[in-house]
């Protein structure tokens, strides 16, 4: 039975009664107090259904503007609109019970000023729901988040490689290989993390870099091509799925092959289709039976 039902924000989101049932929501400081315990387990999504398969099984659900790449075929984030990340938060929202929903500031969005910044995050958590922010950015951006944090939007940090810089870097390879660049990466986890914000993510960067970074901030550390030794992981499903078609990188574990999985559902039923052999009686409508 589907029902209208109060989300975290009291914004009416249609509910489907038949998922798992959570009814308590993981909350910003719950997961900021995970620090160091229990790693906090994170996951990409960005439509209903697959919010509503993974919601039991992780902390933290982020739209990532990763969104333009594995599902629009773009071949970088910086396409990604403000439009875009608040229907695919939506959407997720939809489906998400218990795990905390954070939503990607897209790339143009919020660099120019914390008063730019501001405007769109708030535009972002009205509009969906969602329990905070994700920006791309460290010593730079501090000013910004402190801006942000103190006008009670959470926000999570994003440092290391960084994807919406990939013209700046000439690439997405790894960061921190040389000791200005790790030097860099932990004042950069600093910086935020002293500006407020709630948890970092650090992305493709060096691993006793990464577990350096871990030992310093006093927030938990999210990695991806980090390092194990994180406060938690995060990676797009897409990829530990097998459904990304474009280039999965050296970092990724698959978890399933489900590419290959439809290739081989769609070539039963193309073979079907031609053989009539779908439809079989059972999928069709027959005339109306009498009442014993
Ligand atoms: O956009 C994204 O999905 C991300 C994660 C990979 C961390 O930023």
């Amino acid at each position: 039975m589907r029902r209208l039902g109060l989300h975290r924000c009291s914004l009416p989101v249609e509910r489907d009664d038949k998922m798992p049932q959570a009814t308590k929501a993981i909350t910003v400081p719950a997961l900021r107090a995970r620090k160091g315990k229990t790693p906090i387990v994170c996951l990409t999504a960005y439509t209903t259904p697959m919010a509503k398969w993974l919601d039991v099984h992780v902390d933290l659900l982020l739209v990532g503007d990763s969104v333009g790449m594995v599902l629009y075929g773009m071949e970088s984030t910086l396409g990604v609109t403000v439009d875009m990340m608040i229907a695919h938060t939506q959407a997720v929202m939809r489906g998400a019970r218990r795990a905390c929903v954070i939503t990607d500031l897209p790339f143009g969005s919020y660099q120019e000023s914390p008063e730019a910044a501001y405007r769109t995050a708030a535009r972002i958590l009205k509009e969906t729901g969602a329990a905070g922010v994700k920006l791309e950015g460290g010593e730079a951006m501090a000013e910004t988040v402190s801006f942000l944090t103190q006008r009670g939007i959470p926000v999570m940090g994003h440092i290391g490689m960084m994807p919406q810089s990939v013209r700046a870097y000439g690439g997405f390879g790894a960061r921190g290989k040389t000791e200005i660049e790790a030097g860099q990466i932990l004042a950069d986890g600093e910086a935020i993390a002293a500006a407020g914000a709630f948890a970092v993510v650090v992305e493709g960067t060096l691993e006793t870099v990464a577990a350096d970074a871990t030992k310093a901030l006093p927030v938990p550390t999210i990695g991806i091509g980090a390092s194990a030794a994180c406060d938690g992981q995060i990676l797009v499903t897409e990829d530990l799925l097998g459904l990304f078609t474009g280039f999965v990188p050296s970092f990724v574990k698959r978890y399933a092959a489900l590419g290959e999985e439809v290739e081989k559902a769609a070539a039963q039923y193309a073979s079907d289709v031609k053989k009539r052999r779908f439809p079989e009686a059972a999928h069709c409508f027959g005339p109306k039976k009498p009442k014993p």
